[in-house]
């Protein structure tokens, strides 16, 4: 397993359209084995492939709060069968939109249909945290981030402060 170099905004990369996989192979399981370091090690609770530079529509989540435990989930190929339109709000923060947070309104419950780690078909009916973190992961792979829902002068303050950020050559945000 390897830590990769998380992808942070500006950058095209994050605006790709995810494919599909045709197969959860070797291949897949090491991605997703790479994906998982990743996230733990930035600490975060969710990720997209695209977030590593690989426009696969594959994420990785893990939102236990038991620090013993992990408890690792892997979504590919997700789709949103139902979406509830009862809303819930959550701060969001991303890691490719760092130290920035924002609260963001999406569906409260929604079904997903997707494969798993094996490629196995499943269906999860998410709620409350695991049906906001899957819709922001499912973003990632539209080329959407969760700035997009803000208003036009704060997403154009955040990308610029961003900006300057990566001009600062000490800063390495991993
Ligand atoms: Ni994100």
């Amino acid at each position: 397993m390897a830590i990769q170099k998380i992808i942070t905004e500006p950058n095209k990369i994050l605006r790709q359209i995810s494919k599909n996989v045709d197969k959860v192979g070797k291949e897949e399981q090491q991605l997703m084995d790479d994906m998982l370091e990743t996230m733990y090690d930035a600490k975060g609770i969710g990720l997209a492939a695209i977030q590593i530079g690989i426009p696969k529509r594959i994420l990785v989540m893990d939102i236990s709060k038991n620090e013993e435990k992990n408890d690792p989930m892997y979504f590919v190929n997700p789709i949103i069968k139902n979406k509830n339109s009862e809303l819930s709000i959550y701060e969001e923060g991303c890691l490719s939109v760092p130290n920035y947070f924002a609260e963001i309104k999406r569906p409260k419950k929604c079904e997903i249909e997707y494969l798993d780690y094996y490629g196995q078909k499943k269906n999860l009916l998410a709620e409350g945290l695991l049906a906001t973190c899957i819709q922001h992961e499912m973003d990632h792979l539209e080329g959407i981030l969760f700035i997009d829902y803000l208003s036009k002068i704060k997403k154009t303050m955040i990308i610029k402060k961003l900006s300057k950020q990566k001009d600062r050559p000490d800063r390495i945000i991993v």
